[in-house]
């Protein structure tokens, strides 16, 4: 950990997470309660839903400002512009880390082997599986997950709000790592050409079950130039 961090992060506010936190699964009908209302926060903007993970938080455990947990490693970082400090084993995932014990369960874990695209944050301005990264990895690092798109809570950014007109989702499940890539090519447009094909190519690593792409390709493309 910086000093940076160290000095800026309340203890208190330290979270322990170990790899059988990060594996327990809620019963099937929580499980569904669950993707049923972060669905909808992907596509509304997300940070102010009672998802399951906020209504059933992980316990906590505030450690002492020097040291990890016994077997875990303390990481601190900023998500969505606050600065957050876990003990985490070092196996877990950066995905179960934000969606367990920070409860941004927004970003979703879809085939959990980085085929999909469900579990996109971005980190440090670039696209990454959060499935497929380990939270001790991001010592440092500016996450942003979809409930940190719109800046503040409860508004949503120019692209959302065109995924929202463009009804570019069925399920949802899909569309937080949709948006998060989405934001990233609108973001770099001296790399990404904007003709349709090469939107499409840009978005290949998101996969939609629904079959949503149509109306995802529109949102997109009459979000440029708002984001
Ligand atoms: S859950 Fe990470 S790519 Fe599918
Ligand atoms: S909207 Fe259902 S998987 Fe994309």
């Amino acid at each position: 950990m910086t000093k940076e961090h160290s000095d800026h992060v309340d203890p208190a506010n330290t979270i322990t997470l170990d790899s059988h936190d990060a594996t327990s699964i809620p019963s099937r009908r929580r499980f569904i309660k669950g993707v049923g209302l972060s669905s909808l926060a992907a596509a509304t903007g997300g940070a102010s839903m009672n998802t399951w993970a906020q209504q059933n938080p992980p316990a906590t455990s505030p450690t002492n400002a020097g040291a990890a947990a016994e077997g875990k490693v303390r990481v601190a970082f900023t998500v969505n512009g606050q600065k957050k400090q876990i003990d985490v084993a070092p196996n877990v995932i950066l995905l179960d880390a934000l969606r367990d014990y920070l409860g941004l369960t927004g970003t979703k874990k879809g085939c959990d082997h980085g085929q999909c695209g469900a579990c996109n944050v971005q980190v440090n301005g670039k696209v990454i599986n959060s499935c497929l990264s380990l939270a001790v990895m991001h010592e440092g690092d500016e996450i942003t997950t979809v409930e940190g798109l719109g800046g503040s809570a409860g508004k949503l950014s120019p692209l959302q709000q065109a995924f929202h007109e463009h009804d570019a989702f069925q399920c949802g499940y899909c569309t937080s790592g949709q948006l998060m890539s989405a934001d990233f090519v609108l973001r770099n447009e001296q790399h990404i050409a904007s003709d349709d094909a090469t939107v499409r190519e840009a978005m290949s690593g998101n996969i939609c079950r629904c079959g949503a792409y149509k109306n995802i390709l529109s949102a997109i493309q009459s979000a440029r130039d708002k984001a």
